[in-house]
């Protein structure tokens, strides 16, 4: 379950198993099956759920938990209380008398393992605590997450059809594919988002019930809502319904991210720019900031007030200007130089225009990177995404500098250096 870690109950003391059953008939139903499966018959105690809630208050939370609901007026409700008392890393089985697959489902999302319908028999109970066991045992997401920093990367499309979300979905597949880093990819486009779409998947209902439901939001949920796109990439995009404006105050966003954070290497945002407006402490947690631009009059416009907009409200970030779709025959709207000008900075990286590139990548349902691979607007890409990637590691590594006392100029100046894009190729 997902409570805050509590100091002093290590997990030396944790118990393999511990029990809170409603009567003596399901006492002496579990206790067989528990002696089976080398666990002490005595950790079956009384009282359900409300004995439950009351002693991990005050213990150590065991492996693996069977409660008993049957005597619980209000489930769901009782099982955040649970959640409350409970250390993360529990696995916890539950079992009651209501057959209502819309309970079963509530408390999975709450981070319950299996509900278990009474009566039940040895065998369902058998499969049951095998495999809470087999969950327990399995490595956990945020254990390979400790050894690398996380790495945030909002990125934020200067005006609409700019590409933004072209240059996220292929970043965060870069991330997995070319760095090895499990990555997440939350599309904060809640009615119109392409996340799902590029990479040729249905959204799903994950963001939107997050969205509607932000106090459901924990690992597990994550786990759970997260759509695959392969074996390091998931998506969380919706296409919420048109004709409801979806209200949150950005708090189920906010969770998302730190969510992510702990379950992922790295978290790729598409961040449409009204909701930077909106939730402007989405932005607080961000390392990069990649701005995507096109090289017109109204998107450097736009690139200046973003750049002024970032500097005050995201000052930890680093910021890459991206121009994309940029001709490579005729005249541009406005020339790089002017552009570079009028923004007062470099233009960091150039991404071609490419229609039959995009034609293909959306034809094949891949990331244009992807789809792309050895194209121009492809190295581009992958330059974009080592940059990102080793922006990360040296602001890490500055922190880790300053943490250990380790104060040598030298070494401040090749952090801060490395934080800032150097001049893009022409
Ligand atoms: N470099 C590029 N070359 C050609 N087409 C592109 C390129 N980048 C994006 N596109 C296309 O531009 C359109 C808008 O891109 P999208 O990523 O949805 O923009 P945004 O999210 O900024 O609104 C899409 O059809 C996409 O395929
Ligand atoms: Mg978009």
């Amino acid at each position: 379950m997902n409570a805050p870690w509590t100091p002093g109950r290590g997990s030396s003391t944790r118990e393999p198993f511990v029990a809170f059953v409603c009567d003596d008939a399901t006492a002496d139903q579990v206790r067989p099956i528990v002696v089976e499966l080398g666990w002490a018959a005595d950790k079956v105690n009384k009282g359900g759920l409300r004995n439950a809630v009351q002693t991990l208050s005050v213990s150590a939370s065991p492996n693996v938990l069977f409660v008993d609901l049957s005597e619980s007026g209000d489930p769901l409700n009782d099982i955040n209380s649970l959640a409350e008392v409970c250390e993360p890393g529990t696995v916890v089985i539950a079992a009651g008398q209501v057959n209502d697959v819309r309970l079963y489902r509530d408390l999975v999302a709450s981070g319950i393992q299996d509900y278990l319908l009474k009566p039940f028999n040895p065998d369902q109970l058998r499969e049951a605590f095998s495999q809470a066991q087999a969950v327990f045992n399995a490595p956990k997401h945020s254990e390979a997450a400790v050894e690398r920093p996380h790495l945030t990367t909002a990125i934020v499309g200067v005006r609409g059809g700019a590409g933004a979300s072209t240059v996220a979905t292929s970043l965060a597949w870069l991330f997995g594919e070319k760095h090895g880093r499990s990555t997440a990819m939350l599309d904060l486009d809640i009615h119109f988002g392409t996340g799902a779409l590029a990479l040729d998947l249905e959204p799903g209902r994950g963001l939107t019930d997050a969205i509607e439901n932000p106090s459901r939001i924990d690992g597990l949920f994550i786990e759970r809502a997260m759509v695959r796109a392969n074996d390091k990439l998931a998506v969380l995009s919706a296409e919420a319904p048109i004709h409801q404006a979806m209200l949150s105050d950005g708090s189920a966003f906010f969770q998302l991210q730190e969510e992510m954070k702990s379950a992922f290497e790295c978290t790729v945002v598409d961040l449409p720019r009204n909701m930077l407006v909106q939730h402007p402490h989405l932005m607080s947690d961000v390392q990069a900031t990649v701005l995507v631009t096109e090289m017109t009059l109204a998107a450097a416009r736009d690139v200046i007030r973003l750049l002024a907009w970032l500097k005050s409200n995201a000052p930890q970030s680093a910021v890459f200007v991206v121009a994309n779709r940029v001709p490579t025959a005729g005249i541009p709207e406005i020339s790089r130089k002017d552009f570079e000008a009028s923004i007062e900075r470099k233009v960091d990286f150039v991404i071609p225009l490419d229609q039959k590139l995009a034609a293909q990548a959306a034809k094949l349902g891949k990331p244009l990177a992807e789809a792309g691979k050895g194209a121009k607007t492809s190295q581009a890409f992958l330059a974009l995404a080592s940059r990102l990637v080793s922006a990360a590691e040296e602001s890490a590594d500055d922190t880790a500098a300053a943490a250990s006392g380790n104060k040598s100029l030298l070494g401040r100046l090749g952090g801060l250096k490395a934080m800032m894009p150097s001049k893009a190729k022409k």
